[in-house]
């Protein structure tokens, strides 16, 4: 006899229990490409699907599914469906095909679930063993490529400012075009630009609109296709062409808030006029989106990237339910923030992002979605590319490469400043995956140790050398 229906996710999905909803889904299917459409329609005949649009949530036939439509889950999955009962080993394998939290009723065996399937990137390597040496091996030649690219990137950065600037100009007199974006972003993603442009926006810090918009779409991006990755999925081009323009996009409303208010270092009180026009550039931003026919995704970005979790708060709008916030749109809500901190404003100088990634740990679950905030941190990683840190032996280091998820207090870092606090000129790579008795005991201001020139900090960090 059926019992009473609870919530489990994938690996908690034991044999003989009935699967009824999906109630979470991953990222990929914020905008449904061909090959989803194709494995839900034959999965879920029959089934609902529940659709988040523009115009709020909508609950289809799965036979009616398109392409870009946003789902959000699956009901009324038929009993007799080939998906519904779960076999031994079914847990992995809904894992891997994104499907990860469920309804189910009957309880199924009571044994755990069998993992057939790593949940990340493989087995944890030990700290110190053969096998971290060999990753460190892997990883130098990573760290060697991603220098090379550094000064690309710096051009590819400014280009992209100018971009976006024409597009919110052009913008104000009424002519909104995708195109400059969107060839830009070809760009960008050929040259593998990304990784490099994330770091930068971490050490240089920035304060115009532009480069918030340019920086913030980069994190976005590389956190996505991380997240993804994670998930066993290889990110498409074009998955990554439209995480990357979503976030370009996100604040093209601004165009239709007067550059006055836009740029006045007053602070507007909470029910002003000024703060009225201010937090409308989400409802303009989605009005202008629509128009141009770009896909719901980009809308539901630009539209509420500032609901907060709990939707009651002052600073959270436009006043919806959260569940019509996508996943995607929930994680731009986390790197909007994130660049908010690393950026510099009139009123505020820039966080390094190893004290940005402290703060937001504070805020979850009352402001972001923790599970999107903990896959966030995870893609970020404890210490950011580009963050200051100093080791154990007192000597300062730059994070040249994330650590394993498992062992985020352990990156890869090159040693820019001896214990006398003499900087160097010959840098050493040290991966603190191999050297078991470095630890990292602060993360610096890299502002404010290097204040010689207000790029110092990312020049050292650019003559770094790997031999
Ligand atoms: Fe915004
Ligand atoms: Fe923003």
């Amino acid at each position: 006899m059926s019992q009473a229906t609870r919530t489990v996710r994938a690996d908690e999905l034991n044999p003989g229990m009935v699967i009824e909803e999906v109630t979470e889904l991953s990222f990929d299917y914020a905008s449904l490409d061909e090959k989803s459409l194709k494995f839900l329609k034959n999965a879920f005949k029959g089934a609902k699907a529940v659709l988040v649009g523009g115009d709020g949530v909508k609950t289809v036939a799965v036979e009616e599914l398109k392409l870009y439509d946003s789902l959000q889950s699956i009901l009324s999955i038929s009993p007799s469906s080939k998906i519904a009962t779960v076999v031994e080993g079914m847990g992995a394998a809904m894992e891997k095909y994104g499907l990860l939290e469920f309804k189910v009723s009957q309880s199924g065996k009571s044994a755990p679930a069998v993992h057939t399937a790593p949940k990340t990137e493989g087995e944890a390597i030990p700290i110190g063993s053969q096998a971290a040496k060999k990753r460190f091996e892997v990883k130098k030649e990573e760290v060697k490529k991603f220098l090379a690219s550094m000064e690309k990137a710096v051009s590819s950065r400014e280009q992209s400012n100018l971009t976006v600037e024409e597009m919110l100009d052009n913008g104000r007199q009424g002519k909104f075009s995708s195109k400059g974006v969107e060839k830009m972003v070809e760009e960008i993603l050929d040259e593998g630009a990304t990784p490099a442009m994330k770091a930068i926006a971490g050490l240089r810090g920035s304060d115009q609109t532009y480069a918030h918009c340019t920086d913030m779409s980069v994190i976005l991006q590389e956190c996505y296709v991380d997240i993804l990755g994670r998930g066993g999925r290889d990110p498409s081009p074009a998955t990554r062409r439209f995480a990357l323009i979503a976030g370009f996009m996100h604040d093209i409303g601004k165009s239709e808030v007067p550059k006055d208010i836009l740029e006045s270092t007053d602070r507007f009180s909470p029910d002003s006029q000024e703060m009225i026009l201010m937090r409308n550039h989400t409802t303009y931003g989605s009005r202008i989106l629509s128009d141009m026919g770009m896909p719901n995704v980009t809308i539901n970005v630009a539209h509420y990237h500032h609901v907060k979790t709990e939707t009651t708060l002052l600073t959270s709008y436009p006043k919806v339910s959260y569940a019509e916030v996508l996943p995607l749109t929930r994680l731009a809500s986390i790197t909007d923030v994130y660049q908010a901190l690393i950026g510099k404003r009139r009123y505020k100088k820039s966080w390094v992002p190893g004290k940005a990634i402290e703060y937001l740990i504070q805020l979850e679950g009352s402001e972001f979605d923790a599970r999107v905030l903990k896959q966030f941190i995870d893609a970020m990683g404890r210490y950011p590319l580009g963050s200051l840190v100093r080791l154990s032996t007192n000597t300062l280091a730059f994070v040249m490469e994330m650590a394993p998820i498992e062992h985020a207090g352990r990156p890869i870092v090159a040693v820019v400043e001896n214990a006398d606090g003499e900087l160097l000129t010959n840098h050493t790579l040290l991966d603190l995956m191999v050297e078991a008795d470095l630890t990292i005991t602060e993360v610096v201001d890299h502002y404010q140790h290097f204040s010689k020139t207000e790029d110092q900090a990312f020049n050292i960090f650019k003559s770094i050398r790997v031999a």
